[in-house]
């Protein structure tokens, strides 16, 4: 019988260790758990993701000191692999990054992984067959063709359009553009070269000055990400062409719902990064309780995907769009009291894409 046990234990034993790690196991108890939500710049699109992450860390139960929010002042990816650095040194649970260069970023998120850290991203996806286990955010390609049918709707003469981002490496930045150029195709919109600042508003700024400057005949412009659409608005106003020149920007962060008021932005494809932010720590956290699998099926993941959505937002819809935000709890600086719709308000009809 001793014999017995101890032939079963050694079999249970080497059947185990043949099983495959699929993550951190067993279950991480609620106080161990530390999660890592590193976003690309200082801006006031990255303070609502930390709004949502914040939220989600106080309605799940964690404490301050176990969920950290980290974003580099400008597009920094040497910042972004030193901060994954020093979190996998401290062997946190999770990291939820949005890469600014994804090539550039894999190798530590791999060995990140390696680690047995839970790593996913948000906002700006991974390369391919990436170690992230889920991307949660827009789906950027379609985002800019949506943009683009914007443009085509507000200038249907065609025209020259101007193109503000804030990176050539990430693919958020990418894809909005090479949809937005898919969009315009054969439309007589003919775009200029865009133009990148590096996730620097102030750089934005000067961008959409020279880009004004130098063509004067300049009918629209294209803010890729979100301080974009405000730089070409200031830079639409100092020029003296408000409501002349056509404007697309992402994004409903409070300066640009200030611009859709007063009629200098006529679109913007608002992101949902509360969700982006909070839906991170949810997943991280659940990963942590019940294994990558069965977390990625709770939270909806198609192939490796949750997608955030996007609204359209232009002075037509601004009141609607408002209300659902109210409805969903998701806070807001701006408010639209005591503005009248202006009567030649933006409507923009979504196409069959
Ligand atoms: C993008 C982010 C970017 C941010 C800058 C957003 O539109 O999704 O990747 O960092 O703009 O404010």
């Amino acid at each position: 019988m001793k014999h017995i046990s101890a032939i079963l234990f050694a079999l249970a034993l080497v059947v185990g260790l043949a099983l495959p790690f699929t993550g951190p196991q067993p279950a991480q108890a609620q106080d161990d758990l530390r999660i890592v939500v590193i976003g690309k710049s200082v801006a006031p699109y990255w303070s609502n993701v930390e709004t949502g992450v914040r939220a989600a860390a106080e309605a799940l139960g964690l404490g301050e000191d176990q969920v950290i929010f980290f974003v580099p002042p400008r597009e920094d990816v040497a910042a972004q692999i030193q901060a994954m650095e020093t979190y996998i040194a401290q062997g946190v649970t999770g990291i939820a990054i949005a890469p600014s260069d994804p090539n550039a970023l894999e190798p530590v998120m791999q060995r990140a992984a390696d680690a047995g850290i839970l790593v996913t991203t948000l906002d700006t996806p991974p390369v391919e067959n990436s170690a992230s286990l889920v991307y949660i955010g827009t789906d950027n390609y379609t985002a800019g063709r949506i943009a683009g049918e914007a443009m085509k709707q507000l200038l249907p003469d065609g025209g020259l359009v101007g193109i503000g981002r804030g990176s050539d490496t990430a693919l958020n930045a990418l894809q909005r553009t090479d949809g937005f150029l898919d969009a315009i195709e054969g439309s007589g919109i003919e775009a200029l070269e865009p133009v990148n600042d590096r996730e620097d508003a102030a750089t934005a700024l000067q961008l959409a000055n020279s880009v004004i400057s130098a063509n004067p005949d300049l009918a629209g412009a294209f803010g890729v990400y979100a301080y974009n659409g405000p730089a070409w608005a200031t830079a639409i106003n100092e020029a003296g062409r408000a409501g002349d020149i056509k404007l697309v920007a992402f994004d409903a962060t409070t300066d640009v719902i200030n611009y859709v008021m007063g009629g200098v932005i006529h679109a913007s494809i608002a992101q949902r990064e509360y969700d982006m932010g909070y839906r991170s720590v949810e997943v991280i956290k659940a990963m942590a309780e019940m294994g990558v699998e069965a977390a990625l099926e709770q939270f909806g993941a198609v192939n490796g995907v949750i997608d955030t959505g996007v609204d359209v937002v232009t002075a037509g819809n601004l009141a609607d769009y408002e209300a659902s935000l109210d409805e969903k709890g998701i806070p807001h600086e701006w408010s639209t009291e005591g503005w009248e719709v202006p009567a030649d308000a933006f409507l923009f009809e979504m196409p069959e894409m």
